[in-house]
């Protein structure tokens, strides 16, 4: 539990822990390729510790010290069976994506997780498996985990998927290592483009053109040394803090920014939001820079269409700064978020409506309007906040609770752990 109360300002540096999504894709690829993946920058939240454990379980050698990860690739054919369940833990991305490598093993395997990742839809990946000719099913026939998967070789297919989904479309390209021909994805609009660039990095054959991605199986993997960036996700608690909280100036170091991660990043700034970057290069073929974020007047705006696979995991941070900006903010185009660690439009309504905010949950989004008056803060004020154990939830309202009257208590605040265990240590470094 924790208990948070106004900051007049935030202040100072903060280096936000590696992406959660680059880490996991490090440790599979490196799994699947011959020789040694080093990683450095690796986050240690309890998802991407949840895939390492798979792959220990599937007799890949994974060592890690304070700050290095190695894995002991062994090829593309190299897993052996477990002997015991594939415990996924909370973690989506561990679920879809090893699914798509499980269905062309020579062996089965069955994947669970907790009671929330049990819940969580799995169609979108048993379908396009299926028409692969991949052995996929739902042991409660409920089309979530426990899934049992009987891998074997698999055909090559065009899928046109009906949801903007990275963990779909990663899912359908790593199964397409295991098939006979050239596999594609097309999607509504861009997700994340992280395997691809990965795999690509790694020796496979991938082409993308506009929303469409080919992999072309037959090239062996070979390990090599990831740099991995910076989250932006969880960097996003902190760029809405600096631009929310008045008299503030935070430098966030080491962001991923992305184009198909960096969403909010537009949003801030058609919002009127003073974000600068810094030292742009790259880290582990991806484009990262600092921000120097300072307090500022935002404005309210609409999101919505493709700029939303780009921002789906900041929408809750997003629709707390829109708290703060004036005027109407209409969100819409998100129904993915019914489907995320909980139901995320329902409980940033109630949790934000809990704390005095003008809020209108959508079947695809928000409706928010700023109770600001000119030349005042908006006030919200504390509230018991419930968050479902989903650590974005948790680190919304933390961000709220120190810009609100009274105290606000988040009572299942460990949850951050999932992807940010430092978040509160490094919160409280920029408070007051
Ligand atoms: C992820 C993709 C997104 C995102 C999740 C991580 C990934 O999910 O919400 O946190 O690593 O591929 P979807 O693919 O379901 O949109």
């Amino acid at each position: 539990m924790r208990t948070l109360t106004r900051t007049p300002f935030v202040k100072g540096t903060v280096t936000v822990p590696g992406d959660k999504s680059i880490s996991h894709r490090a440790v599979m690829f490196g799994a699947l390729a011959q020789g040694d993946t080093t990683i450095h920058g690796f986050l240690k939240g309890a998802d991407c510790l949840s895939t390492i454990d798979c792959f220990r379980r599937m007799g890949i050698e994974i060592e890690e010290t304070d700050d290095l990860i190695t894995v002991h690739g062994k090829g593309l054919h190299g897993l052996k069976e477990s002997v015991e369940i594939l415990d996924v833990g909370n973690s989506g991305t561990t679920t879809r994506l090893i699914s798509g490598i499980l269905a062309g093993q020579n062996f089965t395997s069955v994947l669970s997780g907790d009671a929330s990742l049990n819940t969580r839809p799995m169609k979108r990946i048993i379908s396009p498996l299926t028409m692969m000719g991949a052995d996929i099913r739902s042991l409660k026939e409920n089309d979530c985990a426990p899934l049992l998967i009987k891998g074997h070789p698999l055909k090559a297919i065009h899928y046109n998927s009906p949801v903007a989904s990275a963990q779909v479309k990663s899912c359908i390209l790593l199964a397409g290592l295991y098939a006979d021909g050239e596999t594609s994805v097309t999607e509504p609009a861009l997700s994340r483009d992280h395997t691809e660039r990965m795999l690509r990095s790694f020796g496979a054959d991938v082409r993308s053109e506009g929303t469409t991605c080919t992999l072309v199986p037959g090239k062996a993997l070979h390990g090599k040394h990831i740099e991995i960036p910076g989250d932006i996700s969880s960097a996003a608690y902190f760029i809405v803090a600096g631009l929310i909280t008045p008299n503030s100036e935070i430098e966030i170091r080491n962001v991923g920014i992305n184009e198909t991660r960096a969403g909010i990043l537009k949003v801030c700034e058609s919002m009127g939001g003073d974000i600068r970057y810094k030292n742009r290069r790259e880290a582990g073929g991806e484009p990262v820079a600092d921000l120097i974020v300072k307090s500022s007047d935002l404005q309210g705006t609409v999101i919505e269409g493709d700029i939303i696979p780009t921002l789906i995991d900041e929408l809750p941070v997003i629709a707390l700064m829109a708290c703060f900006a004036d005027g109407k903010t209409i969100i819409r185009d998100a129904h993915e978020l019914r489907v995320k660690e909980s139901d995320r439009i329902e409980i940033v309504s109630r949790n934000l409506k809990a704390m005095g905010a003008d809020i209108i949950p959508t079947e695809d989004g928000f409706i928010i309007n700023s109770r600001q008056d000119p030349g005042f803060f908006p006030v919200l004020h504390g509230a018991r906040i419930e968050c479902a154990l989903d650590h974005r939830i948790a680190m919304t309202f933390a961000i709220a609770g120190i810009n609100a009257d009274e105290e606000t208590v988040i009572t299942d605040s460990d949850c951050v752990d999932v992807s940010y265990p430092e978040f509160f240590g490094q919160l409280d470094s920029l408070c007051l």
